[in-house]
């Protein structure tokens, strides 16, 4: 399939950041028109988490993808849609800190006041050791953070193609250690983390699997 350079850039790619928009957007509309659950910031902690992980295996996807369908420039939405699980994940852990945390504080010095910042901090951190399945995701969002970082052409640049790529080795781990800390929140159903880490896991087997055919095949020739 051969679509121009121009069509991919002025046109596919602004359509998938406008479609990556969607979930953001309809939270932000539920929200102000009352259209979540009786439990809005659990709904919010949830969507934004479910679709860190949507995100994370869209990006895993990519390089299968283009390995069975041979379009090569899909490869160039690769760092959108990780880009996308980093903000989702952000958003996901924000909310967190807000609607878990900052809402149970008391305020002896008013809301603007640096004994806030301070509470929040030691909140946050004490949770973050107290409580495994979100040591797990805190973990998870901590490998995103050096992905994120990196992913701009001078940081490719500086950091050398090697190195670059043992940074982003990371990709692999994030989603592992997400689907760990989804599995171990839900109380009783786990049909759904369950078919995250089927995805996540096939993922990962085509990669082992082609550089596996590819480390043999040099060698037979
Ligand atoms: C890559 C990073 C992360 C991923 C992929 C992720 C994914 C998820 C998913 C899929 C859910 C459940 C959604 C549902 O039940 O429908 C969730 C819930 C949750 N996550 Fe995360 N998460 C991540 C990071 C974090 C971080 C950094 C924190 C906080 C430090 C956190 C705290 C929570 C909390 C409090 C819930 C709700 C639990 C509940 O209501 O029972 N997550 N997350």
């Amino acid at each position: 399939m051969r679509i121009p350079d121009r069509v991919v850039r002025f046109v596919l790619k602004p359509c998938v950041f406008v479609a990556s928009l969607g979930p953001v957007s309809w939270l932000v509309w539920a929200a102000l028109t009352g259209n979540l659950s009786p439990n809005p910031l659990s709904d919010l902690t949830n969507e934004t988490g479910v679709w860190t992980l949507r995100f994370l295996c869209i990006t895993l996807a990519i390089t299968p993808l283009r390995r069975l369908t041979g379009w090569n420039p899909i490869i160039r939405f690769r760092r959108m849609t990780g880009l996308f699980a980093f903000f989702y994940g952000t958003l996901h852990f924000l909310t967190y800190v807000i609607a878990d945390r900052f809402a149970g504080l008391d305020f002896p010095n008013g809301i603007v006041a640096w004994t806030t910042v301070q509470n929040l901090a030691k909140s946050v951190g004490e949770d973050i050791y107290k409580r495994p399945f979100i040591t797990v995701g805190f973990t998870a969002w901590t490998t995103m953070v050096p992905l994120a970082a990196t992913s701009t052409a001078g940081m490719i640049r500086r950091l050398g193609g090697k190195r670059w790529n043992q940074v982003h080795r990371l990709v692999y781990a994030t989603p592992c250690i997400g689907v760990l800390h989804y599995w171990w929140l839900v109380k009783a159903d786990v049909r759904r983390p369950i078919i995250y880490g089927i995805v996540v896991a096939s993922l990962l087997a085509f990669r082992l699997y082609r550089a596996r055919r590819v480390a043999v095949v040099p060698a037979r020739a």
